[in-house]
């Protein structure tokens, strides 16, 4: 069966709907951040700081290049992954869902983690606020979006699982 790609904003739950998702259809979890980091021996906060964010994204289109065709997965993607066109061309050419989230409430989710490099600046909530709003556009432009807002992890695989149905008979 076709994988399943998970897109959003840094916090809106990817890696952890992933793994109920994954779980629940026993498909593969790839995280592509973690696979990033495991081909280059090296943390994402690393590859920013040594190699520069351009370097990364360049990263981040060689793996979605690799798992485009992959079935029978769950993939958890980057916040930024949307960034590139040719992400996106490839994303809504396979089954990808938009996790969609209130910005306050991403933010009380990312606010204590030191491990996500855009967001180790002076104002953390400010270039956060920037960032999310000028990517809005572009996940909006996903056919698939699921709200996370007060839901549990399950009840939004669910509703993931319903859509992939559906698409499936299309
Ligand atoms: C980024 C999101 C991060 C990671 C990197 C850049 C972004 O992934 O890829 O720090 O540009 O939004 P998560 O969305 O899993 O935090």
């Amino acid at each position: 069966m076709k994988s399943i790609f998970l897109i959003g904003f840094m916090g809106a739950g990817k890696t952890t709907v992933g793994k109920f998702l994954a779980e629940k259809l026993r498909f593969t979890l790839i995280d592509t951040d973690s696979s990033i980091e495991i081909e280059q021996g090296k943390a994402i906060s690393e590859i920013f700081k040594v190699d520069g964010e351009l370097a990364f994204r360049d990263l981040e289109v060689q793996q979605l290049e690799k798992l485009k065709n992959s079935e029978n997965s769950v993939i958890s993607t980057g916040g930024g992954i949307i960034l590139r066109s040719e992400n996106c061309k490839i994303l809504k050419e396979t089954f990808s869902v938009y996790l969609k989230a209130d910005f306050e409430n991403i933010f009380k989710r990312i606010e204590e983690d030191n491990t996500r490099p855009l967001l180790l600046t002076d104002d953390p909530y400010n270039t956060a606020k920037d960032l999310f709003e000028s990517r809005q556009d572009i996940y909006e432009s996903f056919k698939y979006h699921i709200s996370t807002d007060f839901k549990n992890p399950s009840e939004i695989s669910d509703e993931i699982i319903s859509l992939y149905k559906v698409h499936a008979q299309k």
